[in-house]
């Protein structure tokens, strides 16, 4: 660590101390932090990219309830800055290996009094962006206390363009992305990509968000955010215990979307590997009893079209053997799903107590026999006390049925527990969600949650922590009444949400018409249910059609082929709500795989296969949209065809409105 000159300027008036300027710039210099404590002691920071700024000054600081707060009249008591620069291989990932090189600003700030109170600010600048938390070491000025409002500001240079969803929701983060003026924003979700008028995109998220509620954005002036922090029901923030840190917030710049994605800031801001053994996590795909409640032909609950029997089970056990899926889920395998689970019934679920036709020992054996898994389901009706009491037995029982992964759920609007309603977003949520991922790793158990809290990165921390939802996934077009995901969405999807870590959209639908759902379809064409498994990264996939109408299918085989697990991508193209172009290579293969996708609009996109060996020759598996296909009128047709390539070819990808292309390349 090497002590770091404060710049100080002139005192103005026995009342106001010197104002303290201290800056850091990223590694390669494209970016500069400048924290400022003001003569009033406020703290404040901008941010510059390449000389121009992209944050305007700021304001920072945290309320307490009691006793003095770390908002004004602070005095900088000290600082460091050092370098890091390592580099670290992911358990699994969209990349193998990630490099971490940042410079690092601690800021160390005293509240005024005797004794006083302290507080950091970190800041770790990164060419591609930057983070900073909030630290309060251990002190005896400050043990046990609760924080009523987090000041952090983010004053942008201009009127953005903002891609958002919204906050404080009863379906959380699941609606449509909304792409307005940021000066037109009420509370939004993060992550949160923007545009400006130059051309840069940001995105403003956290990383690390352990115990703390999680943040919103509040607009609040001109193009001005602040964070929002979800409360509890009591109103409180969040309630901390030195020594304590909140996550890191996040700004990631680039000149390209695709620039967002392949740049893992959220990753290194989390902790590494806490899991000593994890040989027993695997990504890959699972097939399940699931798309049928969803489409009407099946129920989660007891009666004639019950869908987890012991019969449709093995059904499916023996469809995911034949093709080589690892997993096989069935909801409604449990007690409590002939109770109105979804309206404050949840605590009626059991997680070690089969329904009387689902013989789980009968299907476990099945199962092992067959070398496939069967992935437990934990739907909780949002009733955490139920959940908790039953949690650590549920994934014992879930492993002694050769389970290694889960399935949570959290339908309802707000979760219930401890004699009160908390939102999912809240500190209570994200501490319900992360003792869960212990609870998980503590039996071998990988996890897929939906109605999660956002993801922050812990899956670095915790490589159990595979996928979640987060989001509107392919069931809306089974039943939503707005009419499900519009070709948009895929093009919004990995600028948006994904760029917070792995999704569960659970694609994989081939058949796109289902009569007990007359209002509804699926919104896409065949190849672009292809590309899916491309463009939207999760180590965990979903193979989520009927196995009767899958099999039929001659694109299944590009299913069965695409891996979950990749060494490198690659974002070729681009426009954030519009296209998209994903490349992938296999962790365990010379194969890259490809995917692009887009909205309404059909598009061709050239496509140089730059990436592949110079040294090698090719054969691309082209499944692309036919001349025919649009996703409106006509959405299954497709061509298949094979062309042999080299790392000079250049492709024309034909996308149809709606549509997409998917490409497997071997060499
Ligand atoms: C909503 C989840 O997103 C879905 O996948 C699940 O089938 C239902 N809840 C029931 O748990």
């Amino acid at each position: 660590m090497r002590p770091l000159v404060l710049a100080r300027f002139t005192m103005l008036s026995p009342f106001t101390h010197a104002q303290d300027v201290l800056t850091v710039a990223s590694p390669g210099g494209t970016l500069r932090l400048t924290f400022t404590l003001d003569t009033d002691g406020v703290p404040t920071y901008r941010v510059d990219r390449l000389g121009r700024p992209i944050v305007l000054p700021s304001r920072m600081g945290v309320a307490l309830r009691e006793g003095p707060s770390f908002t004004e009249g602070l005095s900088c008591v000290g600082s460091e800055q050092r370098t890091t620069d390592e580099t670290w291989e992911t358990v699994w990932g969209e990349t193998r290996r990630i490099r971490n090189h940042y410079r690092e600003l601690t800021v160390r700030l005293a509240t005024p009094g005797n004794p006083a109170r302290e507080m950091g600010i970190v800041f770790r600048v990164y060419d591609g962006g930057l983070g900073f938390r909030y630290e309060w070491p251990a002190q005896p000025a400050l043990g046990a206390f609760a924080i009523v409002d987090e000041q952090t500001e983010f004053r942008f240079t201009g009127d953005h363009t903002a891609w958002w969803i919204p906050a404080y929701r009863d379906h959380r983060y699941e609606y449509l992305y909304q792409e307005t003026p940021l000066a037109t924003l009420d509370t939004v979700h993060t992550p949160l990509t923007m545009r400006s008028a130059e051309g840069l995109y940001l995105s403003l998220h956290e990383a690390a968000l352990w115990d703390y509620a999680s943040m919103a954005l509040a607009h609040t002036a001109e193009n001005t955010l602040r964070a929002d922090l979800v409360p509890w029901a009591d109103g409180v923030k969040v309630y901390g215990q030195t020594p304590f840190a909140s996550p890191w917030r996040t700004l990631q710049v680039s000149d390209t979307p695709g620039g967002l994605v392949t740049d893992y800031l959220l990753l290194n801001l989390n902790e590494p590997n806490k899991l000593e053994d994890v040989s027993w996590i695997e990504p890959g795909k699972y097939a399940g009893i699931w798309w049928g409640m969803h489409v009407g032909t099946m129920t989660w609950h007891s009666g004639p079209r019950h869908g987890a029997t012991t019969e449709n089970t093995r059904r499916y056990i023996d469809f995911a053997a034949r093709h080589g899926f690892k997993g096989v889920l069935a909801e409604g395998w449990n007690v409590g799903w002939d109770q109105q689970w979804w309206n404050g019934e949840g605590d009626r679920f059991r997680f070690s107590e089969p329904m009387p036709d689902f013989d789980i020992e009968v299907l476990a054996q099945y199962a092992r026999a067959k070398g496939v898994r069967l992935v437990g389901h934990h739907e909780t009706g949002a009733a955490i006390d139920n959940y908790e009491a039953q949690m650590d037995s549920a994934f014992a029982y879930a492993a002694a049925h050769g389970m290694n992964t889960v399935k949570t759920g959290y339908v309802g609007s707000r979760l219930t527990g401890g004699g009160a309603r908390q939102w999912h977003h809240g500190q209570y949520g994200v501490r319900h969600y992360n003792k869960c991922v212990l609870a998980a790793a503590r039996h071998q158990i990988m996890l897929d949650i939906h109605e999660p809290i956002k993801d922050t990165g812990l899956r670095r921390t915790y490589p159990n922590l595979m996928t979640r939802e987060g989001a509107r996934g392919m069931e809306y077009d089974a039943w939503s009444n707005d009419g499900g995901n519009p070709p948009s969405h895929h093009a919004l999807l990995p600028f948006t949400r994904s760029l917070a870590g792995p999704f569960d959209y659970t694609p994989g639908v081939l058949a796109f018409f289902y009569p007990e759902k007359p209002g509804n379809r699926v919104n896409m064409t065949t190849a672009k249910a292809l590309a899916l498994y491309v463009t939207i990264y999760s180590p965990l996939h979903m193979v989520a059609g009927l196995p009767e109408d899958l099999e039929k299918h001659p694109a299944l085989r590009f299913i069965e082929e695409v891996p979950t697990d990749w060494d490198t991508t690659l974002v070729p193209h681009g426009e954030v709500g519009r296209y998209a172009t994903f490349a992938r290579k296999d962790r365990r293969s010379d194969d890259w795989y490809v995917g692009s996708v887009t909205d309404d609009t059909g598009r061709v996109l050239s496509l140089p296969l730059y990436f592949l060996d110079p040294a090698r020759a090719y054969v691309a598996e082209i499944w692309a949209d036919a001349p025919e296909t649009d996703w409106k009128t006509n959405p299954e047709p497709f061509v298949y065809r094979e062309e042999a390539v080299t790392a000079q070819t250049v492709l024309e990808l034909r996308l149809a409105p709606g549509g997409g292309c998917a490409l497997r390349i071997r060499p």
